[in-house]
C-alpha cells in the first residue's frame, strides 16, 4: 500500500507544502515571501504573519496538484527547528492541528536533516541513484554551515560549522554592501559569471580543524569597498561582476578547504552538497573538481530542492514513517540549531 505523506515548512520565509509517494514528489508548493526583498533580509514578525496567510491555500494547493484527498495521507511530517519561532509556530499548530483532525501520525523534523535528506527524493517518476552511506555532506544555508558524515538517514556527526556567520550570510551582506537585492547568492552567482575571480583578493579564514568562519571575510569585503568608494564614486558599478566573482570565490574556497582536508584522509567516501547555498553554480562546480579529484561520486539536490522547501521535509517523515518515529502534540519547537544531529 502506498505512504502518502505531507509535509509542511515554515522555518524561515518560506511557506512550503508537499505531497510524496515514497520518497517520489507527487507536488511541492512553494510560496517565498517578497515582503522582506524591502528591508534587506528577513523581518520575524513579518515572516509570521505571511506564514499564517499563506499556509492554508500553500496546504490545499499541494494537495490538488498531487490529487490526493487528505483522507488518504499517512502522516504529517513538520519542520519543528531550527529557524524563526514565530514562523515555526504557525507550520507546527497548523500540522498538529490537522493531523489531529484527520487522526494520523504526527511527525516531528529537524530543518538541518532535511537539507541533506533533499538528495533522497525522486522526481517525475524517475528513481536518482542515491550517496551510500556514510557519505560527506556540506549544507550551506542562509542560517547555516555544516560539514557532516552523514551515518544514516538520522546519525550525522558534525565534523565542522561555522563558529560566526554561515555561507548564504557571507552572500546575503556581500551583496547588501554591493547595494544588490536580497537574497543577495543567486544576484552574486549571476554576476560572478561575467566577472574575473581573482580581481580582488578578499580573507579566507583559517581556522584550525574543521570550523568556518565567514565574519573576517564581511569585514575585509566591507573596508576595502568603501576605502574604494572614497576614492572612485563609481567603484561598484564600474567593477560590480569582478567584485561578485571575487567575493563568490573566497566563500567557495573557504568551504572547499576544509572539505579537501577530509577527502585527503578518506577513501570512497561519496560527496554530497545541500541547502540554499548549493544552488551556486561555482560552488558547485568547485565541488565537482574536487570529486573528480579523488574519485568520489558528487550528489547535488536539483535546484529548486536546495532552498528551503517541504519535499524534503516530507521525505525525512518517510523514513521516519518506515521506523514508527511518531511525535506527540506537546513537541516544542526550537529555534536554535541542536548541538548533534
Ligand atoms: O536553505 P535556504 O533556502 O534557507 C536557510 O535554511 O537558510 O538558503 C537560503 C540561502 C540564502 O542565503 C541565499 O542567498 C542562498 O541560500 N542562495 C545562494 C544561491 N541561491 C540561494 N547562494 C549562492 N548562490 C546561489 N545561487
Ligand atoms: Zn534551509
Amino acid at each position: 500500500m502506498s505512504i502518502y505523506i505531507l509535509g509542511v515548512e515554515s522555518s524561515c520565509d518560506d511557506t512550503s507544502a508537499a505531497v510524496l509517494e515514497g520518497t517520489t514528489i507527487l507536488s511541492n508548493v512553494i510560496a517565498s515571501q517578497k515582503v522582506h526583498a524591502e528591508y534587506g533580509g528577513v523581518v520575524p514578525e513579518l515572516a509570521s504573519r505571511a506564514h499564517q496567510q499563506n499556509i492554508i491555500p500553500v496546504v490545499d494547493t499541494a494537495l490538488k496538484r498531487a490529487k490526493i484527498h487528505k483522507n488518504q495521507i499517512s502522516a504529517i511530517a513538520y519542520t519543528n527547528g531550527p529557524g524563526l519561532l514565530g514562523s515555526l509556530l504557525v507550520g507546527s499548530s497548523f500540522s498538529k492541528a490537522m493531523a489531529f483532525s484527520l487522526n494520523v501520525p504526527l511527525i516531528e523534523v529537524d530543518h538541518l536533516q532535511a537539507h541533506v535528506l533533499a538528495n533522497f527524493l525522486d522526481k517525475n517518476g524517475e528513481k536518482r541513484d542515491k550517496p551510500d552511506f556514510p557519505f560527506l555532506c556540506l549544507t550551506v544555508s542562509g542560517g547555516h554551515t555544516l560539514l557532516l558524515r552523514v551515518h544514516d538517514h538520522f546519525d550525522m556527526e558534525i565534523l565542522g560549522r561555522t563558529i560566526d556567520d554561515a555561507a548564504g550570510e557571507a552572500f546575503d551582506k556581500g551583496a547588501k554592501i554591493l547595494g544588490l537585492p536580497y537574497p543577495g547568492g543567486p544576484v552574486i552567482d549571476k554576476l560572478a559569471h561575467e566577472g574575473d575571480p581573482k580581481r580582488f583578493p578578499f580573507a579566507i579564514a583559517h581556522l584550525p580543524g574543521l570550523d568556518y568562519s565567514f565574519s573576517g571575510l564581511k569585514t575585509s569585503f566591507l573596508y576595502f569597498v568603501r576605502d574604494q568608494l572614497r576614492l572612485q564614486p563609481n567603484f561598484i558599478e564600474e567593477n560590480l561582476a569582478d567584485l561578485a566573482a571575487s567575493l563568490q570565490y573566497a566563500i567557495i574556497k573557504s568551504l572547499t578547504n576544509k572539505v579537501e582536508r577530509v577527502l585527503k584522509t578518506t577513501r570512497g567516501e561519496d560527496l554530497v552538497i545541500s541547502g540554499g547555498v548549493s544552488a551556486n553554480s561555482g560552488l558547485r562546480a568547485a565541488m565537482q573538481q574536487l570529486a573528480d579529484k579523488y574519485h568520489r561520486r558528487l550528489f547535488v539536490p536539483t535546484i529548486d530542492l536546495t532552498t528551503d522547501n517541504a519535499a524534503m521535509v516530507a521525505v525525512c517523515g518517510y523514513f521516519k514513517f518506515l521506523k514508527n518515529e511518531f511525535s506527540t502534540i506537546q513537541a516544542a519547537p526550537y529555534s536554535a540549531a541542536r548541538t548533534s544531529l
